[in-house]
């Protein structure tokens, strides 16, 4: 039994079968990776175990609980962070400041905008997000305006932004999108070290398969909505089905 168990989740959008029978196991403590073509259904998928979709049908249990019909600060509370294929940042605020906001909702449940200055004052709160900025090495750039960061810096600030919430479960959706080469490097090792020092369970979303390869203990992937095979990633390599589902696209 996983610390995540998804089954029979369907999905439809008007015409299209978005998800069609989905089932997944994610064990505790193992890093999971999703992949599959373009329109698979992966940020599909991510979105219902969020609570930001409600599927057509199927179950989620998270930690023993269900997930579906809660509303997505629910699931966060109840240990599930992700960071979006598209970082969800305040770009008016400083990088510290970003990192504060999750610490303050957690300990509070809640958090209104105008507080933002009285959070800065907290110690507690502060020592909190120095840390999480420091896991990322993100600490000296903590008085830059997000808007002026690279893509790079945006992602590791979202995943500060998520550590900083105390995660069992940690749901990546193409953490190194649009990256060079050397920061998905750095993103690769940076996952390795956070897995090592808080020992988080992960489910990622890739299509840098080197990136998969590097830490993924198992692998599932999707085909238009429909899991083909789940794995180990020795036997993912080279599969016949996953060369066909990915026909022209990355290499596996
Ligand atoms: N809100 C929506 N309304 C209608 N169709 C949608 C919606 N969200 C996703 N889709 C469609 O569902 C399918 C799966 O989309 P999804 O974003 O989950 O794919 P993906 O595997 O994450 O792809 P990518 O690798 O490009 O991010 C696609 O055909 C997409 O166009
Ligand atoms: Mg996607």
């Amino acid at each position: 039994m996983g610390i995540l168990e998804v089954k029979g989740i369907n999905k439809r959008f008007g015409g299209l079968q978005a998800l069609g029978d989905v089932n997944l196991s994610v064990e505790e403590n193992t890093v999971h990776a999703i992949i599959g073509p373009n329109g698979a259904g992966k940020s599909t998928l991510l979105n219902v175990l969020v609570g930001k979709l409600i599927p057509d049908s199927g179950s989620v249990m998270f930690d023993g609980q269900s997930v579906l019909g809660r509303k997505p600060h629910e699931i966060n509370q109840m240990g599930i962070s992700r960071v979006f294929q598209t970082p969800e940042i305040f770009t008016d605020l400083t990088v510290f400041e970003n990192v504060m906001i999750p610490c303050f909702a957690k300990r509070d449940g809640a958090f209104r905008m105008h507080a933002i200055e009285s959070i800065v004052s907290e110690k507690g709160i502060r020592a909190q997000a120095e840390e999480m900025l420091a896991d990322v090495n993100m600490l000296e750039k903590r008085d830059m305006l997000t808007s002026s960061l690279s893509r790079g810096d945006k992602r590791r600030l979202e995943m500060a932004m998520c550590l900083v919430q105390d995660p069992k479960l940690l749901l990546l959706d193409e953490p190194t999108a649009g990256m060079a080469r050397a920061d998905t490097e750095n993103t690769i090792n940076l996952l390795k070290e956070i897995r090592t020092k808080r020992g988080i369970t992960m489910a990622i979303i890739e299509h840098d398969m080197n990136v998969v390869f590097s830490l993924a203990e198992r692998i599932t992937v999707l085909a238009q909505g429909t899991p083909l095979v789940e794995d180990i990633p020795e036997n993912i390599k080279g599969h016949p089905k996953v060369r066909e589902a990915y026909l022209g696209e990355a290499q596996v």
